[in-house]
């Protein structure tokens, strides 16, 4: 008889936690804060709330270890969390090594990711606060699903400005966010100052980048009173509601008995990567545990291999308060990659902290090898991945090949974000030779990082 193995730990409805945690009091030294770009002072509450319901600006701050998860949002979460824990039996077969590889697999959620983490209580506290609409950006098309759907949940409009390469390649995105009541514009757009002016400049094929739509959404949440915006990364409220990954996960390997000897996860803006890894940080501080824990980029988007740590700004006209972070300067388009959602010049101000601490390592990882490890991924584990975590995957499959050669047994944890069923053309050019990788030199990035505002220290 065969062995009967566990491929999945699932736990119940009523084991799925109730408090989002926050790392920051666990620090050595807090992160610098954001800082008005006019007076260059810390920026207070009052600067982001154009922008933010107050509960959010307060969470953005907040020095509370755990901070409670509200019953509504709680409601919507048990529509498909907890999320299952994988052990990934048959791609270690392939590999013949003797690592032990799981992933947290977030594509079972409505939007097929993460991102209805924190989509889910941002429309929460937007409809408690009365606001009538979000706008947004979605690079790949994830972020404005899940926005739409957790916008549907509680009776708000919402308004998707999304990337110009990403609304060309995935119309199949457009169609699901209308579907939840969305309405999606091409970015760069002639709606805004922001996009025309870009348009003028560029003509009207311009693939757009994050920033731009960034730009975008927040200059018409900015016009509007009862209009805010919701970003669907970077910031330690959108890290914070995502640390529910993190802290299921921990449950599910006390489950098993097990513990990560590293963790790799792929790094956009940073919120799937610190949702997941942040409880573990939680505990390799508090040294209960001591795994090594890896971000993974894109080679042609490297904020923090290549990039400086420097006060930048979030979107690409200037509009947002300057953040410390690691970035490629605001003005950067990466070129259009397959993951769309990774294609951002700046990184978590708080994760870049973290990095600087030294608590976390990076990579970077041209994408036709990330493709190529998906591919096998899809062949043996049955779940076609999204491009953005074929990233954590390629790094996955290096750890796990150095195990081989080194006949080290250990245990994998991979942050599989989301699936990519609408994400069909990316592995079309994979299968069909036409996935090139782009060399970035040295001079495109010192261009756009000569633009980055000079800030005293
Ligand atoms: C599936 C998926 N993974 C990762 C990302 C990158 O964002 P983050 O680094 O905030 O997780 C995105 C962003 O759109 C995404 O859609």
């Amino acid at each position: 008889m065969a062995e009967v193995l566990t491929h999945k730990v699932v736990l119940d409805e009523s084991e799925m936690p109730t408090r989002w945690y926050n790392i920051i009091p666990d620090l050595p030294s807090p992160p610098p804060p954001a800082l008005h770009p006019g007076t260059l002072q810390p920026a207070g509450p009052e600067d982001f709330a154009p922008l933010f319901p107050m509960d959010l600006i307060l969470q953005e701050v907040t020095t509370e270890r755990f901070v409670d998860i509200p019953e509504e949002v709680q409601d919507v979460y048990r529509l498909w969390r907890p999320s299952p824990l994988y052990r990934a039996h048959r791609l270690e077969k392939a590999l013949g090594t003797p690592a032990r590889i799981y992933y947290k697999y977030e594509g079972v959620s409505p939007a097929g990711s993460h991102k209805p983490n924190t989509a889910v209580p941002q429309a929460y506290y937007n409809a408690k606060a009365g606001v009538r609409k979000l706008t947004t950006e979605t690079g790949a098309g994830q972020w404005g699903t899940a926005l739409a759907f957790a916008c549907a949940q509680f009776g708000l409009e919402c308004e998707v400005w999304q990337v110009g390469a990403s609304y060309d390649a995935k119309p199949y995105r457009r169609i699901m966010i209308e579907t939840f009541g969305g309405t999606v514009h091409r970015s760069p757009s002639e709606l805004t100052k922001a996009g025309r002016d870009i348009l003028a400049a560029s003509g009207p094929d311009h693939p757009g980048s994050l920033g731009i739509a960034i730009s975008e959404a927040v200059e018409i949440a900015a016009q509007h009173d009862d209009i805010r915006y919701a970003l669907g990364s970077v910031l330690n409220h959108v890290l914070l509601h995502q640390t529910i990954i993190g802290e299921e996960a921990l449950l599910q390997f006390a489950k098993l008995g097990e513990a990560p000897d590293v963790i790799v996860g792929c790094t956009g803006g940073g919120s799937n990567f610190g949702g997941l890894t942040f409880p573990f940080l939680r505990e390799k501080m508090a040294g209960k545990m001591s795994p090594t824990i890896r971000a993974v980029e894109p080679a042609s988007c490297p904020s923090l291999t290549r990039g400086v740590y420097a006060y930048d700004f979030g979107d690409t006209a200037g509009m947002t308060p300057l953040m410390k972070m690691h970035t490629l300067g605001h003005d950067f388009v990466p070129d259009p990659i397959h993951a769309g959602g990774l294609r951002y010049h700046g990184m978590s101000p708080l994760l870049s902290h973290i990095y600087e601490l030294g608590l976390i390592e990076a990579l970077a990882v041209p994408q036709s090898e990330c493709f190529a490890t998906a591919v096998q991924f899809a062949r043996t584990e049955g779940i076609l991945p999204a491009p953005e975590p074929t990233h954590a995957i390629a790094a996955c499959v290096r750890e796990a090949l150095a195990c081989k050669e080194s006949g080290e047994e250990k245990v994998i944890l991979t942050a599989l974000c989301g699936h990519g069923h609408l994400d069909l053309a990316a592995y079309d050019a994979y299968l069909s030779g036409r996935m090139t990788d782009e060399d970035v030199t040295d001079e495109r990035f010192a261009e756009s990082i000569s633009h980055i505002p000079v800030v005293p220290a």
